[in-house]
């Protein structure tokens, strides 16, 4: 897709973490585009993460499921869009493992409703259509202390979670092959940067920093994973969108392993120097608890596609990303307070309650 023209653009899941850094993006780069964030607000949504552009003449927000067809066909016949972005999912491993289902209903299920919709609404006619669906490495499985995943990589799912995303890249896929619909999937490696909900890894780690809770880590704290700035995913996803090849994949890395006790330790480094009389103390509070179970190894991105093909590269080191990540947690405790009241204590109490000590 060009970037002269007027454009509509739903993105779903744009009160979410990657999805709100990928709306303001937009709303902020093409006054020209009508952006239409489409998300349902589950735990994980948050229209907080949105309130410096909410105001924006091209900014529209619709309140709506993904797996409800009606609510879905309205919205594209109100706004009748050119392109989606498709980012809205059941993003957390864990969760996963506690609830498989609703993440075959989300992300299965409501990503093959959106495809039909779209393909409904532009009735056949896709000139100048897009639809853009937002995947996961982690639908390449795991790896061992060597090698990368590439394009080609074979899809080896384990947990739900990532076998519901391979499932819906799959049909994204079967879309291009059977009715033509123009597509094109990126799968990124592991985001971390503002906004993210205190579940995952880095936040979760931070918020417990900050409230001198232990810090669970998972088995022997040697899995690996590729870290990116939650920021350069937002503008790889800018570039693909612009000027990748419909029916294409292209991968998205960091160039950034890290083994995940090594992340933990620099990270309590860097909360000890932000945080007053704490030097030394954020170490003391790693606990190694029960592993997840299916746990993947290593996860590494051969990101080499996007560089040489739309010169997409990291703009932040890891300390760096890491540093500003900390600086806003700690700059916006009311957000990580609105966020982690309700329903994040009942999940904090099921998914480690029982997992202290191996
Ligand atoms: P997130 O959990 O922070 O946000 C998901 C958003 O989707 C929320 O705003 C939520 O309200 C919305 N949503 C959930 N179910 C919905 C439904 N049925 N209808 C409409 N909206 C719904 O997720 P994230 O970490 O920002 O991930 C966004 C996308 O990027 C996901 O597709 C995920 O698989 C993918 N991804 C994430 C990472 C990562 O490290 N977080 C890495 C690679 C790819
Ligand atoms: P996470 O942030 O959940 O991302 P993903 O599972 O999608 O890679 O976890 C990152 C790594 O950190 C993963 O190897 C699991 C591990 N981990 C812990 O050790 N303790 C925790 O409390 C969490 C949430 C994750």
């Amino acid at each position: 897709m060009t970037n002269q023209q007027d454009k509509t653009i739903i993105i779903t899941g744009g009160a979410g973490f990657i999805g709100s850094h990928v709306v303001r993006l937009f709303v902020t780069k093409y006054p020209n585009y009508r952006i239409v964030n489409l998300d349902a607000l589950t735990y994980a949504g948050n229209l907080e993460n949105l309130r410096d552009i909410e105001k924006s003449p091209n900014y529209f927000f619709e309140r709506a499921d993904i797996l409800k067809t009606d609510e879905i066909e309205k919205i594209f016949s109100t706004y009748q869009p050119d392109a989606v972005i498709h980012l809205a999912a059941e993003s957390h491993v864990d969760r996963s493992i506690l609830s498989p289902l609703d993440f075959v209903y989300t992300n299965v299920i409501g990503t093959v409703n959106l495809l039909n919709t779209a393909k409904k609404s532009w009735n056949n006619n896709f000139a100048n259509k897009l639809f853009y669906h937002v995947s996961t490495d982690e639908v390449y499985g795991a790896l061992g202390e060597t090698g990368f995943f590439t394009e080609e990589t074979k899809y080896d799912p384990h947990s739900p979670y990532s076998a519901s995303k391979a499932a819906s890249d799959h049909f994204v896929k079967a879309y291009f092959d059977t009715y033509a619909l123009p597509i094109v999937i990126s799968n990124c490696s592991n985001n971390y940067g503002p906004n993210q909900f205190p579940e995952k890894l880095i936040p979760l780690f931070i918020n417990n920093i900050i409230h001198k809770k232990s810090l669970p880590v998972y088995g022997d704290g040697l899995y690996t994973r590729d870290w990116l700035y939650v920021k350069d995913h937002a503008a790889a996803i800018d570039l693909i969108f612009h000027r990748g090849n419909k029916g294409e994949t292209y991968n998205i890395g960091g160039f950034n392993e890290w083994k995940n006790i090594d992340l933990v330790k620099l990270l309590c480094k860097l909360m000890d120097e932000k945080l007053r009389n704490r030097a030394g103390t954020s170490e003391k509070l790693i606990t190694y608890v029960k592993d997840r179970p299916g746990h993947d190894r290593r996860y590494a991105i051969d990101a080499s596609k996007i560089n040489k093909k739309l010169g997409w590269k990291p703009s932040v080191t890891f300390e760096e990303g890491l540093s500003q990540t900390i600086d806003w947690y700690l700059q916006n405790e009311d957000w990580l307070k609105h966020v982690t009241s309700g329903e994040y204590q009942n999940y904090y109490e099921l998914q480690y309650s029982k997992r202290d000590g191996r």
